[in-house]
């Protein structure tokens, strides 16, 4: 299950991937929002990290102006690897090296065949793993270590 979310400046290219979803017949919720008034990233972001977080959504993606904001917003959340994909091939490193569970995009930065393009190149890509799982192990160690420092 794949959970979605924007704000304002990321609204049309929302619409644009939830029919990419919709075409593959991949089940997905759509977290908002649902209208072009001023929202605040990080709200949305927060709806779609804290359900990949706990596991209760496998994957997400996000949409905001740049994708600036929320990207820093959803990777607050533990075990979130929340992606800013600009072209084919970040879309393709985000998931072979990555194995990036969220993907974020810049709504003011990508057109709706760009997006589209994207989406689809980070859903049909297998995390590589082997060495990359070393690394992402190292980010979890990071997460754990500054957990039982608190
Ligand atoms: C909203 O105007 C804009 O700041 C937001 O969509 C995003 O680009 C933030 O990083």
């Amino acid at each position: 299950m794949i959970v979605v979310a924007s704000d304002h400046g990321g609204l049309s290219l929302k619409s644009a991937i939830c029919a990419v979803l919709k075409e593959r017949e991949i089940v997905y919720r759509d977290l908002g929002t649902d209208n072009g008034d001023s929202v605040d990233y990080p709200d949305f972001a927060a709806k779609v990290a804290a359900q990949v977080s706990s596991g209760e959504a496998e994957q997400g993606v996000l949409i905001c102006g740049t994708g600036i904001g929320i990207s820093i917003a959803a990777n607050k959340y533990p075990g979130v690897r929340a992606a800013l994909v600009h072209d084919p091939f970040t879309a393709k490193m985000s998931k072979e090296h990555n194995n990036a569970n969220i993907l974020v995009m810049g709504g003011r930065v990508l057109s709706e065949v760009e997006a589209r393009n994207l989406v689809t190149i980070w859903l049909d890509t297998a995390f590589e793993g082997g060495r990359h799982q070393k690394r992402l192990d190292k980010i979890t160690a990071i997460e754990e270590n500054l957990r039982s420092s608190r």
